[in-house]
């Protein structure tokens, strides 16, 4: 089977195709973060008007030469994210497989992100334990096979990438603040400053960030815009974040006894991140995370995943169907199988 698949549901138009042996065969991305900078943000206007400029020249790019009419199927993002921006993505999915006869369906992003490890960890195996962090998700998540998700924990206000993203607005960095807050705390010299570790003392496996981002803020508040002072600040604040995110892991993997865990989302590029969970192998317990280049969005995530649940029988969908807030117990009931 070979799939394509669309992501419009941010700030991030992107195509990927995949096949049933998880070869990724076209991929094209065009990130509209050059756009949204100059707003502080991303503006959800803005976001829909240029996914349908891109999508057409970008599916170009994506496709090799006679791949078109070998599509068995097209899968778009359905949610959660941007409603505008969602629509874009589905209305050219299912305009795309009407015209060459193919079936549409629509995929959840977050599912995506977690599923997209498998295409190349092929050892994985269910169940398994995974942190979600993105800009707007952090969940502990047990993955117990296709469709079915039990959420343990989640963060009760920011998300982790969007902690990264303000914290780095403090400091004068700009969106997305996560890879620009791991650069400059290269250069940061570790204890300068104490931050808290949110919830560590907490028995449940839940998440809280803004008081730590009050704390940064409350930090800086009367301090010269000094780089040696804002990199020790990014260093510390990284170090807290991860140490709050590990803490909550190991927790949930002594709680559920699962001996695998999969960090995925755009917050698992952070090689910080990555080198703490790796820590985790000396316990016996097996870490997994995509490339860095499949953590944040991407259109191969939704390739994929559309893939995996139209093998294991799904019924594609007959219309658009776009759904800005769509949580991920809800996605099993979204298939018929
Ligand atoms: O998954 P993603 O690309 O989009 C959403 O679904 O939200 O995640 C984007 C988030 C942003 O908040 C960004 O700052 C964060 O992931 N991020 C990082 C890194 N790369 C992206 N956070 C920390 N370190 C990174 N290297
Ligand atoms: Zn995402």
């Amino acid at each position: 089977m070979l799939v394509l698949g669309i992501e419009t549901s941010c700030d991030e138009t992107a195509i990927g195709l995949v096949n049933s042996d998880g070869d990724v065969l076209g991929e094209a991305i065009f990130s509209q973060i050059e756009i949204h900078r100059q707003h502080g943000g991303v503006v959800p206007e803005l976001a829909s008007r240029d996914h349908l400029k891109k999508l057409a020249p970008l599916l170009e790019e994506a496709l090799p030469p006679g791949a078109l009419p070998r599509i068995d199927a097209i899968a778009y993002t359905q949610g959660p994210g941007l409603i505008g921006a969602l629509m874009t993505g589905a209305v050219f999915a299912h305009s795309l497989a009407w015209a060459i006869n193919k079936p549409a369906i629509g995929v959840h992003h977050m599912e995506a992100h977690l599923m997209v490890c498998g295409l190349q960890q092929k050892d994985l195996s269910l169940p398994y334990l995974s942190l979600l962090v993105s800009g707007g998700h952090t969940q502990l998540v047990e993955v117990r096979g296709l469709g079915d998700y039990h959420l343990w924990g989640e963060t009760l206000d920011d998300a982790a990438g969007e902690s990264f993203d303000k914290v780095a607005r403090m400091l004068g960095l700009d969106y997305p603040g996560g890879p620009e807050i791991e650069r400059i705390a290269q250069q940061g010299q570790a204890g300068k400053f104490e931050f808290p570790r949110p919830m560590s003392q907490h028995k449940t496996l839940d998440f809280s960030f803004s008081g730590l981002k009050t704390k940064v803020l409350r930090t800086l508040e009367g301090q010269p815009a000094d780089p040696q002072l804002f990199a020790d600040v990014a260093l510390e604040f990284q170090s807290a974040v991860i140490d709050s995110l590990m803490t909550k892991c190991v927790q949930a993997l002594k709680q559920t006894g699962l001996k695998q865990l999969v960090i995925a989302g755009g917050v698992a590029a952070n090689s910080y991140l990555r080198e703490r969970a790796q820590l985790l192998q000396e316990d016996g317990v097996r870490v997994f995370y995509p490339p860095k280049e499949l953590c944040t969005d991407n259109g191969t995530m939704i390739a994929y995943t559309g893939l995996l649940h139209l093998e294991a029988g799904a019924t594609p969908d007959a219309l658009p169907l776009v759904r800005a807030r769509f949580p991920m117990d809800e996605i099993g009931s979204a298939f018929s199988h």
